[in-house]
């Protein structure tokens, strides 16, 4: 058997398409939709992203803004920051790029983001709406692959979803998700006993463990749809995912790559989230 890739670059770019047209639309209306970025110290993976994040936003005529704070900036002094932002008009979404540095509560931090502005729907009222299945900001990555899986034609009701992974940005939120289409999920983690014995039952497997190749053809059920949300490097430098595509591939009747497949989804979300945030602007 061989597998279908789902192409995220392309669904990403479909849908940016569609995302494009709002930001056109809102902008006819006097809006530009504004994304604030903040990002403190200088982690390269933080800047990369961060740099992503806003050349993405500029594409497609949104308006971006870096808030660079230095590493050793005070918790006081980064609500404070937050606090500004929260009472900007041209600013629709806030994102501060974790991680933070360590002598920073990033709880209260994330906490202090307006929920109106959480574009990355980590704030703790953003996850209860979630939970709840109300309306709300969706954490970018998860609901990326609920897009995936859609635009895919993959059913989800009636299957039984399997996540190795239960961090709060990505495993746990996309249990729920996932849940509210109608699957039956089981979470697992680096300390399952046993847990190809679990991630053989899945229909739809979700590796969010955040180790190289981690998943192999002993994990996987013959036909089952595989999603990789891992960004590692291999023992080469060179940049994989969480599944060890490779041996996997033949086994998967769908699988995501590495990259190509989530990672341009979850900007992409953003984008979406944002738009979102100034369409509220006119109700
Ligand atoms: N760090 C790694 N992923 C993310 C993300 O999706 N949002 C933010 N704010 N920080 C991150």
């Amino acid at each position: 058997m061989s597998s279908a890739i789902i192409n995220g670059k392309e669904i990403g770019q479909e849908i940016r398409k569609s995302v494009e047209k709002r930001v056109e639309k809102l902008k006819e209306q006097g809006i530009i939709p504004g994304l604030a970025v903040v990002l403190v110290g200088e982690n390269p993976a933080s800047k990369t992203y961060v740099a992503n994040k806003q050349k993405s936003c500029e594409a497609i005529g949104m308006f971006s803004e870096l808030i660079k704070l230095p590493e050793d900036v005070t918790q006081e002094a980064l609500l404070d920051q937050i606090r500004g932002l929260n009472e900007r008009e041209d600013i629709h979404g806030i994102l501060v790029q974790l991680p933070l540095p360590k002598h920073i509560d990033e709880e209260a931090v994330i906490a202090t983001i307006s929920p109106e502005k959480d574009v990355d729907g980590f704030s703790p009222v953003s996850v209860g709406k979630m939970m709840l299945g109300q309306d709300t900001y969706l954490p970018c990555t998860p609901f990326g692959v609920m897009k995936l899986l859609e635009h895919s034609g993959i059913e989800v009701a009636g299957k039984h979803a399997v996540i190795v992974g239960r961090s709060h940005i990505v495993g746990k939120p996309m249990g729920q998700l996932l849940l509210q289409k109608d699957a039956t999920v089981t979470y697992t983690h680096s300390k399952t006993p046993d847990l190809p014995s679990f991630t053989k039952q899945a229909d739809i497997l979700i590796a969010a463990v955040g180790r190289a190749n981690f998943i192999t053809k002993e994990h996987i059920k013959p036909g089952a749809v595989v999603i990789d949300v891992g960004i590692n490097r291999d023992e080469n430098n060179k940049l994989c995912g969480d599944v060890d595509f490779a041996d996997v591939a033949d086994a998967a009747s769908h699988i995501t790559p590495v990259p190509g497949g989530v990672g341009p989804m979850t900007i992409t979300m953003l984008l979406e989230n944002t738009v979102q945030a100034a369409e509220k602007k006119l109700e």
